[in-house]
């Protein structure tokens, strides 16, 4: 695992955006040759969307060769309805760069079967060979995806009723009213996201700085869905200042001291080399 600590929500925005960058362009993805990314929606990633649109409109990102998956969907919210992760990829990120429509897949939580729903969507990710790199973000309850507290760490793509907590978290969304939120979600499972071959996990802000000290420096618990990936062999931590208020002060300086090492993964450095520290 590596963690990366920057100094805030801005720079943690920009690393990972050209964290994404070296990798689309090492890969080199051509006809028949797709990068596939896994893609999280909620307030952590914007920064990263919009980096990611002002590469693609200077040139140096296409997104005409890859391949995405979106992590969750509300269940029988509209496809347009303002709240639906539909709407937020297509105008937060999907609009403003050259990626195929047919290849930008979202969960469909309007679709007749939804069983049937989550299981096309696994068999999509595997059709187009798995995710190269899954990014997520994490709730305050450790949550990827909605995965929430007490959700198998072998899971895949089903149906979720969500927790209380989720909904109080998000009705600010839905004109504080926790009414107005869906109750049920489709989701990826923490095992679909543990078979992405690398795996990028943002969070930013003292809200979440529980979550990361429970993800990195307790043992793989359920109850924080998101400390799963201390058994994937390829997962970054990427973090701001405020999200490490709970560590310890040895994990901190432990992993500051890597950060010129962290500095070259996004520095366009050809793959061998650049040292893989897990
Ligand atoms: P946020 O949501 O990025 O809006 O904080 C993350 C999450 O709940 O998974």
């Amino acid at each position: 695992m590596r963690l990366i600590i920057l100094d805030d929500a801005d720079v943690v925005a920009e690393w990972a955006a050209r964290f994404v960058l070296q990798r689309v362009t090492q890969f080199a993805p051509g006809p028949g040759r797709h990068f596939v990314l896994g893609l999280p929606t909620g307030g952590t990633p914007l920064g990263m969307y919009r980096k990611l649109i002002q590469f693609h409109r200077e040139g140096k990102i296409s997104f005409k060769h890859v391949t995405t998956f979106n992590m969750d969907e509300y269940v029988g919210l509209p496809r347009d309805h303002p709240e639906s992760y539909h709407y937020y990829m297509w105008n937060e990120f999907f609009r403003h760069v050259d990626i195929e429509p047919a290849n930008a897949h979202v969960l469909d939580g309007n679709a007749p079967d939804l069983v049937a729903e989550c299981q096309r969507f696994e068999d999509l990710i595997q059709q187009a060979g798995g995710v190269h790199l899954f990014i997520g973000g994490i709730g305050p309850d450790g949550h990827i995806a909605f995965n929430e507290p007490g959700s198998s760490l072998v899971s895949r793509t089903r149906v979720k009723t969500l927790a209380y907590d989720t909904l109080e978290a998000n009705k600010r969304f839905f004109g504080n009213d926790i009414s107005k939120v869906p109750r049920q979600a489709l989701t990826v499972g923490v095992g679909t996201v543990m078979d992405a071959k690398e795996v990028m996990i943002l969070i930013t802000g003292v809200h979440k700085s529980l979550a990361l000290a429970k993800a990195v420096e307790e043992g793989v618990n359920h109850m924080w869905t998101v400390s799963a990936f201390q058994q994937h062999a390829q997962t970054l931590f990427v973090c701001d200042e405020a999200a490490t208020l709970e560590l310890r002060v040895k994990t901190v300086k432990y992993f500051k001291a890597l950060s010129e090492e962290h500095q070259k993964m996004i520095e366009g450095k050809p793959v061998d080399e650049q040292r893989v520290i897990h």
